[in-house]
């Protein structure tokens, strides 16, 4: 029986992709599967936590012993997510979030009439920069930086931009780690400096070593 080190605590996990919609039928999105989030959120309430999990569209079923809540786009998840985060201890955001939608969505499909078509995109919200403005007393705030140059460089400005205590750095260069694998390779950083670098491991094992670190934290 897995310990209940997070009994009493409230965890919000996101996972998986936005869709940006520009017609109807079409839309801008990223490969996100979900399995990392969804697999934080199975951990966290395997170890007693009462946990939200919100998810963009995704092929995977809702996990046991949570509560899932599936969205749509950037701009829906930022406000399930912000209200949820309210009362949240701990909030992990392994979502892929969309950083630009279309302008305008068309009401009806677009013909293919033209040669050419522009789709003028502006930025999303930055859910996590949110959160971290209006981090509670005693809230942890988890990110992931999914990069593809400057791993570490790039974490850590995430790190501090978002005024996080902890960051999972996602090196999609890596074999086995990124979107859609069973498995991944991060480097978790830290407020203090710290960072610990992990191998290839189930996105299973990295929610759980994930998870004894934010919970080593916690007894700071
Ligand atoms: O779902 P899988 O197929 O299992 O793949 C896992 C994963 C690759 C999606 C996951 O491990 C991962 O790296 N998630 C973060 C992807 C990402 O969008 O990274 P980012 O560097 O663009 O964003 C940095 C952080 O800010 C993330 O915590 C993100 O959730 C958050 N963010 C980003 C943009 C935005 N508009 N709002 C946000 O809150």
């Amino acid at each position: 029986l897995t310990p209940q080190t997070l009994q009493g605590k409230k965890v919000l996990v996101s996972a998986g992709p936005t869709w940006e919609p520009f017609d109807p039928v079409r839309f801008i999105t990223n490969p996100s599967s979900g399995k990392m989030g969804f697999a934080l959120a199975a951990e966290a309430a395997r170890r007693g936590a009462s946990v939200d999990l919100v998810t963009g569209p995704t092929t995977l079923p809702d996990p046991a012993g949570l509560t899932t809540h599936r969205i749509t786009t950037a701009r829906d998840m930022e406000r399930v997510v912000r209200t949820l985060a309210e009362e949240a201890h701990l909030v992990i955001m392994a979502a892929a979030v969309s950083d630009y939608r279309p302008e305008e969505a068309a009401p009806h499909k677009i013909k293919k009439d033209d040669e050419e078509l522009t789709i003028r995109l502006v930025r999303n919200p930055d859910i996590l920069a949110g959160l971290g403005k209006n981090k509670k007393p005693g809230q942890i705030l988890v990110g992931f930086a999914a990069e593809t140059e400057h791993l570490v460089r790039n974490a850590t400005e995430k790190l501090q931009r978002k005024n996080l205590d902890l960051i999972v750095a996602n090196d999609l260069t890596q074999p086995g780690a990124g979107f859609r694998s069973d498995t991944n390779v991060v480097k978790v950083l830290d407020r203090f400096g710290g960072v610990e670098e992990l191998p290839c491991l189930s996105k299973e094992e990295i929610a759980r070593r994930l998870l004894d670190r934010i919970e080593s934290l916690g007894a700071r």
